[in-house]
């Protein structure tokens, strides 16, 4: 099987990442902060060390701001919902993915007002569209670093820097940048950092996070047991308690604390150079395939490694199925739960055929979906 949608899910997951969970499962068990015995302690060790191995990777200045979720989805629900209120006002775009723009829609029913500043041809930002939507009621500008759609590299260094002269908070969703780009959240003036496990940061599924600066105190989506503070009726206000009601995912941190380290060890910019490499493979190959157009920059530095194109007179769907069923290739097709992405690219309603390498692709990979395209092309 060749696999090439790493946006939706890293696969396979590194070994160590297999064995830490494996190794959780088996010698500690137990989740985090539910007790003083010496499995207990063990799995507070291990979930204290993912803290710090996130706060290392994001540049983040105090690690119980990381605030362990189910997934992205979770993290922006968290952010959205905990901060906005009856009258503020949001600034996002039309390239994000669903997990961002059904909260916010849900809020506008209840008196958020949303600005959608429009993505160009190729999902390019503007910040002048940004800085021009700007009200006195604005409390956040809410975007994904890197559109799962077309892979473009948002401007968000200008747009943090806007945000933060204008007093205004700023939420990056990194479903497609965490772990794939280096990112340091000071650099871009980012508030609220929401990533998934699964993707960059070759976690398993059921893992994500939620930075939360400093000072800056949120609405619990979950209130309950928190494994201390017991008699108070109240949420905690401290953090990471506060926002994490439940036993967690403790096997799953465990796996993403050994996926964050892979990272730390082999450097975000190595693995940025691994996939710029395979992406450049792909958009070179592609433009040599009749029929082909591919959606997005051309430029390799202004995009990650999320290519997403049509095939003319072809049904993207029928395209990914003879992939699948003919060349064992997996890829995703359709509108990514990102239809305001497409619409804006102008790929509406079939969506694109969408190719992702990732951190395990080899060159060789590539080829042979380069191969298997030009045959499905030609017939
Ligand atoms: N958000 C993931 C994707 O784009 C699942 O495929």
């Amino acid at each position: 099987m060749n696999y090439l949608d790493n946006a939706a899910t890293s696969y396979p997951k590194p070994p160590e990442v297999i064995a830490a969970m494996t190794s959780f499962l088996t010698v500690v068990g137990v989740g985090t902060g539910r007790g003083s015995h010496r499995q207990g302690l063990a799995a507070n060790r291990i979930v204290y060390q993912a803290r710090e191995r996130i706060t290392e990777l994001f540049h983040l200045p105090d690690s119980s701001r990381v605030i362990f979720t189910h997934s992205c989805t979770e993290s922006l629900n968290l952010a959205v919902t905990g901060l906005l209120r009856p009258g503020d006002h949001v600034i996002t775009s039309t390239m994000e993915h669903n997990s961002l723009v059904r909260p916010l829609h849900r809020l506008s029913l209840s008196g958020v007002t949303v600005t959608k500043v429009a993505g160009d041809r190729d999902g390019f930002l503007n910040p002048r569209d940004v800085a021009a939507a700007l009200r006195p009621e604005t409390r956040l500008i809410a975007l994904s670093h890197c559109s799962n759609v077309t892979g473009v590299i948002q401007p968000v260094a200008e747009i943090g820097a806007l945000a933060r002269s204008r007093g205004i908070l700023f939420l990056l969703d990194g479903a497609q940048s965490a772990g794939y780009l280096p990112l340091d959240v000071m650099e871009l003036s980012v508030d609220l950092l929401a990533a998934p496990g699964h993707k960059g940061l070759l976690g398993p599924q059921g893992t994500g996070f939620l930075y939360i600066a400093p000072g800056l105190e949120l609405e619990p989506l979950l209130v309950g047991g928190t494994g201390g503070a017991s008699s108070d009726p109240d949420q905690p206000t401290s953090s990471p308690e506060r926002y994490e009601s439940g036993t967690p995912n403790t096997p799953g941190i465990a796996g993403l604390s050994a996926g964050v380290g892979i990272l730390l060890q082999r450097g975000v910019r190595e693995i940025r150079r691994h996939e710029q490499r395979l992406t450049v493979t792909l958009l070179v190959g592609l433009q040599t395939i009749p029929g082909v157009t591919v959606h997005g920059p051309t430029d390799p530095r202004q995009r990650v490694g999320v290519i997403s194109f049509t095939l003319a007179g072809r049904d993207p769907s029928q395209v990914g199925f003879i992939l699948d069923q003919e060349f064992q290739i997996v890829v995703r097709v359709g509108l990514h739960c990102a239809p305001d992405a497409h619409r804006t690219i102008g790929t509406y309603p079939d969506g694109t055929i969408r190719v992702s390498p990732g951190y395990a692709t080899m060159k060789a990979d590539v080829d042979a979906f380069l191969d298997a395209l030009r045959s499905i092309a030609g017939r």
